[in-house]
């Protein structure tokens, strides 16, 4: 790390750079689950591109696919029109993915960004059902574009859109206590004309809320989420964008529920070697679109198609699910045995599959150990409506050696920073006298 070599980032790029700002070095080079930068020291990614890598850095396989691609002159950019590489993405989509779940979606390409597949949904919500408002959770976040952060929880990002984010209405998240009555007050919101909500098109949902802090919906509440709007006639719009991709050990989020949402939304993993792409895959009769109704210049990333569709291979069979469920179990265990080293910090352990989530709550001890993580080689990013919890977002491709590695990091850094913790801190969170 050199002073010299970020001297650029900070006389010229905007104030708006934050990455760069919690990861404070030039990276270079990356492969498989490290980042290297630009003096050859090598850090774990346990951050994955905030979940557009979850195959890992330049995956080889994916990788010898593009460039024989480039090699070959294939198409770059092609707008919506039909090509040969997205015709194989298609193909195998379809027969990889969707066929096999007994899945039936038309695929619309958007922009390549996340947020740019929720504006999709959404539109086209309602669309379909001439409603104009949209119900969403506490502590969601679906992106930054105006639609997006309408339906986002967090007050900062929502105050820099400076206009009113008008024609949503946020409702409570699955709690996960048993008594949580989250959806019996839906449930009464919906069927009564005098509620005083507007009668929603659709209601987003992340089954594991990412940014807002890894809080995880159980299978039972999305499953009665489903059933309830079923009956008052309301649109499901599942946000798969970082839950999505195998991340929770299936490829969509919502499987082990058994649930099937009218839209879906996916980009991060989806193009499958960090390149941008995103889509929206919706129930057919709810494709209501007009030609170029949503349109976009960056429509379908032909090098996203050819790598997008690669990764589909690690989707043939169950094996990737499989060794994720078994390294989610690892690093659950061993993160439970992190926190019962700092009871004081009050922590708690939560996630699915390879999204997981150390919960502390002394204010910024959780930025902090993040911050002596870095120094230490490891690339892993808080979460949660105070940065209070810290997520772990590894490839789902890592060795056994890198997540023992990665969680031995992470147990250096807690411990040595709740030991410093300032006791006015813990005082503050109520958790110190
Ligand atoms: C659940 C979810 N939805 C939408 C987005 C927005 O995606 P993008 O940043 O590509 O616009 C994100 C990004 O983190 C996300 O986690």
């Amino acid at each position: 790390m050199s002073d010299k070599g970020l001297a650029v980032f900070h006389d010229l790029e905007s104030e708006v750079r934050s990455y760069s700002r919690a990861f404070p070095t030039v990276f270079q080079k990356a492969s498989g689950s490290w980042l290297i930068d630009e003096t050859g020291r090598r850090y774990l990614d346990f951050f994955s591109g905030a979940g557009a890598l979850n195959y890992g850095h330049n995956n080889p396989a994916l990788r010898e696919k593009l460039i024989a691609y480039l090699t070959d002159d294939g198409i770059t950019h092609g707008l919506d029109m039909a090509t040969a590489a997205k015709r194989e993405f298609l193909a195998r989509f379809a027969s990889v993915i969707l066929e096999p779940r007994g899945l039936r979606y038309k695929v619309q390409f958007t922009g390549p960004t996340g947020t740019n597949a929720v504006e999709a949904a959404l539109k086209l919500a309602r669309k379909v059902t001439r409603r104009t408002n949209v119900l969403f959770f506490h502590n969601a976040y679906h992106g930054m574009t105006l639609g997006s952060l309408a339906v986002t929880g967090n007050a900062s990002k929502r105050q820099g859109a400076g206009v009113p984010l008008a024609h949503a209405t946020p409702i409570p998240f699955d709690s996960g206590d048993a008594a949580d009555d989250s959806l019996d007050y839906l449930d009464r919101l919906l069927g009564n004309p005098s509620s005083g909500v507007d009668r929603p098109a659709a209601v987003i949902v992340e089954t594991v809320q990412a940014e807002g802090g890894v809080n995880v919906a159980r299978f039972s509440w999305l499953q009665r989420l489903a059933e309830l709007l079923r009956r008052h006639g309301v649109l499901l719009i599942v946000d798969d964008i970082q839950a999505g991709c195998g991340r929770t050990g299936t490829f969509f989020s919502f499987e082990p529920a058994g649930i099937q949402p009218d839209l879906v939304c996916l980009s991060k993993s989806i193009g499958g070697y960090g390149l941008p792409m995103a889509l929206v895959l919706i129930r057919p009769e709810l494709d209501v679109w007009r030609p170029g109704e949503h349109n976009g210049t960056f429509r379908g990333n032909n090098l996203a198609f050819v790598t997008g569709a690669a990764a589909l291979d690690y989707w043939r069979d169950d094996t990737l699910t499989q060794e994720v469920l078994r390294k989610s179990a690892l690093a659950t265990a061993r993160l439970q045995a992190i926190a019962a080293r700092i009871p004081e910090a009050q922590p708690q352990v939560r996630g699915r599959g390879l999204i997981l989530g150390l919960e502390l709550a002394p204010a910024g001890l959780a930025n902090r150990i993040t911050a002596a993580a870095f120094r230490r080689g490891l690339v892993i990013e808080t979460a949660g409506p105070s940065d209070e919890v810290i997520k772990l977002l590894p490839p789902l491709v890592l060795s056994d050696a890198e997540l023992k590695l990665g969680l031995d990091l992470l147990e250096e850094s807690v411990v040595e920073q709740a030991a410093v913790a300032a006791p006015a801190e813990l005082v503050g969170a109520g958790v110190a006298s």
